[in-house]
């Protein structure tokens, strides 16, 4: 055996713990497959004495994981700290200035510096590897930069946020509204006390950032995904959902398009019978289209210790066979600069909620809107009626812009018998 590959792991919570358990566990086998042994010869977080599932008493202990990064008796180190600047980010420059090689599980800190890291690690002759930062245990990096790198790829999208689709599909499952199952998911430790990144769609964006980069060979735009969290649906549209064949979904979506990419992160509805309808619970999907080999899907748990953890030492398995690759799959410096498409000129279906005092008169309202601007509708739902009471108009569309349809839904918002904002959800044939 050659000699072992030297690891200096920065950050210790679910995913640091998570990675050095793995290679506690499985350091033969691991090391089998490396041709040499995987040691850990230094460890960083913020606290020393905090108590932890992994024994890290005879490692060097660092109180600064920016002096630890820099260290020469390190050939790889892990940024699994978090964050898309601060320590997180001076941890991986100060690696990569030292000629180390980094893996990193951290989405918002590639989606925000991705291309400008990718060049350093790329001048400094060093990897940079992020399997664990999209999909969790999904291996989509390798997929990508590997086994579909004879494609080209057209479309990659995916639910991309477990938390997110968790509680749509709590929401769907028993009917209850968003308010009362995102606090169930917190009690059961499935969302952040703080879970804006999640539900509101940036987590999901900050992954669909890094695929659009790695599937099109773009710089990471960040900035150019349009962003929609599932914060506004309801029960209700999740009813009418279903009565529609349709199942909801916060998907992110990058297509690349003649003029440009588009990036979109928001709920969609997705027609029953595609698989992606039925990945449930916690569980990711990434699809993408490539001209050679069609359709692909994978499907695993996109967070969690074991499924992260596995990522990572994927990553460090790659590093100790000499396997390092360009961080987007070409030549930093040959990354494009891809105008980004706004959501306004997205074509597609939609569904809209409108929420009327059911008089005569009101249908024929919401429809002559619709009409003023070019838009066809598919099919009408009303259930119930009520003179008193705000009663729900659902219409979906045929092929419609997005900017057509911004503008039907401020003159569906002015209409009196509108009694709320009209909701809308696109729809996406998959
Ligand atoms: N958790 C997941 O399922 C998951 C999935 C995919 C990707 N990720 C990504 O993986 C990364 C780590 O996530 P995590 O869930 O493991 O986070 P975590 O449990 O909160 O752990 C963060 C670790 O960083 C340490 N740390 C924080 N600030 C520090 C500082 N200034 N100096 C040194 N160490 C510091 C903490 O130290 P103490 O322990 O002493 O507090 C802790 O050990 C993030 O980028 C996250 O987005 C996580």
């Amino acid at each position: 055996m050659t000699a072992p590959l030297r690891v200096a792991v920065a950050g210790l919570g679910t995913v640091g713990a998570g990675v050095l358990q793995i290679l506690e566990s499985r350091g033969r086998p691991i090391a089998a497959r490396c041709g040499r042994p995987l040691v850990v010869t230094a460890v960083s977080a913020r606290d020393r004495h905090k108590s932890r599932p992994v024994d890290v008493s005879t490692l060097r202990w660092f109180d600064d994981p920016v002096a630890m990064a820099a260290d020469p008796e390190v050939d790889v180190v892990l940024e699994l700290i978090g964050g898309s600047e601060g320590v997180a980010k001076a941890v991986t420059e100060a690696a990569i200035g030292a000629g180390h090689h980094v893996i990193t599980a951290n989405k918002a800190l590639l989606a925000v510096h991705g291309a400008e890291l990718a060049r350093a690690a790329e001048a400094a002759g060093v990897f940079l590897a992020y399997e664990a930062a999209v999909a969790g245990g999904i291996p989509i990096i390798k997929g990508l930069r590997e086994g579909l790198a004879a494609n080209d790829i057209s479309r990659v999208y995916g639910i991309l946020n477990g938390t997110s689709n968790y509680i749509l599909t709590s929401m769907r499952e028993t009917g209850r509204e968003f308010d009362e199952v995102l606090a169930e998911a917190q009690t059961l430790g499935y969302a952040e006390a703080d879970p804006g990144f999640d539900i509101d769609g940036v987590d999901a964006a900050h992954k669909l950032a890094i695929l659009t980069a790695l599937a099109f060979g773009c710089e990471v735009d960040f900035d150019g995904v349009y962003i929609e969290g599932i914060r506004e649906i309801s029960a209700l549209d999740i009813a009418f959902a279903n009565e529609l064949g349709y199942r909801i979904k916060l998907l992110g979506i990058a297509t690349q398009e003649e003029d440009g990419i588009e990036q979109r992160v928001h709920p969609c509805l997705v027609p029953e019978g595609t698989p992606i309808a039925h990945v449930d619970g916690v569980f990711n999907a990434v699809v993408a289209e490539g001209d050679s080999v069609g359709r692909f899907l994978a499907e695993g748990r996109g967070a969690g210790a074991g499924p992260t953890a596995s990522a990572v030492v994927a990553d460090l398995i790659d590093i100790a066979r000499g396997n390092c690759l360009p961080t987007f799959a070409i030549p930093a410096t040959e990354l494009r600069r891809s105008p980004a498409l706004t959501s306004e000129r997205h074509v597609g279906s939609q569904y809209i909620r409108v929420m009327v005092v059911d008089r005569p008169g009101v249908i024929a309202d919401i429809a002559a809107a619709l009409r003023d601007c070019a838009i066809s509708v598919e099919a009408l739902l009303q259930h119930g009626r009520s003179t008193t009471e705000a009663v729900p108009v659902v219409i979906t569309t045929h092929e419609t812009t997005g900017a057509a349809m911004d503008k039907a839904l401020r003159q569906i918002a002015d209409l009196d018998t509108v009694l709320e904002p009209p909701r809308r959800i696109r729809i996406e044939s998959l």
